[in-house]
């Protein structure tokens, strides 16, 4: 995954020329080098471009993807540095255990080094020369795993070496740089691009995602020998952004897959196994026994949460030497069939995640998503939003799920838990779309699009692509893809979702306003997405809402008077 820059890059020009209207140039020059620094550091790290849609690259299928970096995690090791090192020595002295493909530094609390060998055995030669650690009043766990500590016998001289070692950021940029970069954009296509660029993961994060799920995998294996452990949501479906949790599940199905299931004559074998009540006290048994082995014994596992009541039973816990908020559930092939759906649909055409990665990050900055579970909408709800609203566009920019059902061929079949779940993978199969609306326009139209949608009776299908009435009384319905007699957004309360209305609604106007002042525009004043993202607008919008009659009921009549008056300026033009 991690759609990475080569794509954009390419279709920059494209999308500033598909842009109706170019922010003067005094923007882009009040803030030299940002932007261009920007694009130099995308430019060195776009090695692996599996996503967008302009580029000419061959758009990899979700589960190769997947193999090829699970393959790749297996032959790399994750080591603790000492803070003065020499990168040199470092990797002359690991080479001893055969080629190095690839290396990375990162700082989380101390100098940490991804080094991807190119062959597996040479994390096992590098095991055979490590050694358990003695510490003196506490005792260690022995653990062979891929997660090392490297001491110096002697430390280094600073005056004689200077060691220094470039480290990758993990990190988004600060609000400060991103606004500086919004506001030095040149076109409000070119910010929501910039957004991206931005935040979306990077190749190193995305290395480091994987890594740890393979480091987990080794854990979980001294229970389950034969288990995988997957990545599966933001980390891997290309909506991602820098810091997002990393949700991964244990697949105890390969292990069967091992079988040759023989049968000979009459006979046919069996594991003896233990037999419980259901498949939930299944899972919660599983994920007890993993949960505790990370607590005690996984290197770098802290804050253990066994959260095993919850309707998808979970062990969350944080993984200190990347960074990460794990949570791992089991049996989760629906969830990982999501993933591959929404990364198919990222694939498809670049603006889908320029334009999830600035509602996301919309939703963020007025609240609307939290990282605490409660009734707040979703990042996944929000990202299929956006993907039913570009099913909706004449011509469309996004097929439905129906559609890429019928592109199917066997091998694409697939019925998880009795649930049909096949679609095309193949991407040359789907037709790009004709539809050459600029993302300054999607996002203007997003806005009034679900500002004005009927909630109240219409349900949100991206199997259809349309419209349809609501099955059940929640406020906010969005059919789940896969398992359609559930509501993905069942936890939403009527308060969160009039919150979003009214901040959709207000967004709309604010973007109108920009474009009926865009003759003068104010080189002090943040503009388009930045204007968007502050959280100043929604405060700006409560004191308003305080003096006049309702946000949403002013910003209505506004919407409908902007409309009735393009439509008779475009009927004047007509004419
Ligand atoms: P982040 O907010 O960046 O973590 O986005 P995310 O897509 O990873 O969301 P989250 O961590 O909440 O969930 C992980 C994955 O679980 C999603 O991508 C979906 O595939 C799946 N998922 C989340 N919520 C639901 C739900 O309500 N119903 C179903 N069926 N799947 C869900
Ligand atoms: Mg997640």
């Amino acid at each position: 995954m991690a759609a990475r820059g080569l794509g954009l890059l390419t279709s920059l020009p494209l999308r500033a020329r598909r842009s109706q209207v170019q922010r003067p140039l005094c923007r882009l020059l009040s803030c030299p080098g940002t932007v261009a620094a920007a694009l130099g550091r995308e430019e060195q790290s776009s090695g692996s471009a599996e996503t967008g849609s302009e580029d000419r690259t061959p758009k990899k299928r979700f589960s190769e993807v997947q193999k090829e970096r699970r393959e790749q995690a297996q032959r790399t090791v994750l080591i603790h540095c000492p803070n003065k090192i020499s990168e040199k020595k470092f990797l002359k002295y690991l080479s001893q255990h055969g080629s190095i493909n690839n290396h990375f530094f990162y700082e989380s609390f101390g100098l940490y080094a991804v080094v991807e060998f190119s062959q597996k055995e040479s994390v096992a030669s590098l095991q055979n020369v490590t050694r358990t650690p003695s510490l003196g009043t506490e005792a260690a766990i022995p653990f062979r795993s891929r997660y090392f500590n490297l001491k110096l016998k002697t430390p280094l001289n600073q005056t004689s070496e200077q060691p220094s070692v470039q480290c990758r950021t993990q990190s988004s940029p600060s609000s400060k740089k991103l606004f500086e970069l919004l506001c030095c954009a040149e076109s409000v296509d070119d910010q929501l691009n910039t957004l991206l660029r931005e935040f979306q993961l990077t190749e190193e994060n995305t290395k480091l995602r994987y890594l740890t799920c393979s480091l987990i995998e080794d854990v979980a294996a001294a229970y389950f020998p034969d288990c995988t452990v997957r990545p599966f949501g933001s980390s891997v479906n290309s909506f991602g952004k820098l810091g997002c949790d990393l949700d991964m599940f244990l697949d105890l199905d390969e292990i069967e897959k091992f079988s040759t299931h023989k049968a000979s004559g009459n006979f046919l074998m069996e594991f003896q196994v233990k037999n419980v009540p259901s498949e939930r006290i299944a899972t919660q048994k599983i994920l007890s026994v993993v949960g505790e082995c990370l607590d005690h014994f996984g290197p770098g596992c802290v804050g253990v949460q066994k959260i095993l009541n919850a309707r998808c039973p979970l062990v969350r816990f944080s993984h200190q030497a990347s960074g990460f908020q794990c949570d791992l559930t089991t049996n989760n092939r629906i969830a990982l069939k999501s993933s591959e759906l929404l990364y198919m649909y990222g694939a498809l055409d670049s603006r889908v995640r320029a334009l999830v990665f600035s509602i996301r990050c919309w939703a963020r900055a007025h609240s609307l998503t939290s990282s605490i579970p409660g009734a707040w909408i979703t990042n996944f709800s929000l990202t299929v939003m956006v993907i039913f609203f570009l099913q909706r566009r004449s011509p469309p920019i996004l097929p439905t799920l129906d559609y890429l059902k019928t592109l199917a061929d066997a091998e694409d079949k697939c019925i998880i838990e009795g649930h049909n779940c096949t679609f095309v993978r193949d991407f040359n199969r789907i037709k790009p779309s004709g539809n050459a609306e600029t993302l300054e326009l999607l996002l203007k139209e997003f806005f009034e699009y679900f500002g004005n949608f009927a909630f109240n009776k219409n349900s949100i299908n991206i199997r259809q692509g349309r419209e349809q009435n609501k099955p059940e009384s929640s406020p906010l319905h969005i059919q789940n893809p896969f398992e359609t007699s559930l509501n993905i957004s069942k936890n939403v309360s009527q308060s969160q979702l009039q919150k979003f209305v009214d901040l959709a609604r207000e967004s709309a106007w604010i973007l109108h306003q920009e474009d009926k002042d865009r003759l003068s525009p104010s080189n002090h004043q943040p503009w388009g997405l930045a204007a968007l993202l502050l959280p100043s607008v929604a405060n700006n919008m409560s004191l308003a809402k305080k003096k006049k009659k309702p946000a949403s009921e002013r910003i209505k009549n506004l919407l409908e008077s902007i409309k009735s008056s393009s439509t008779e300026n475009s009927t004047a033009t007509n004419g």
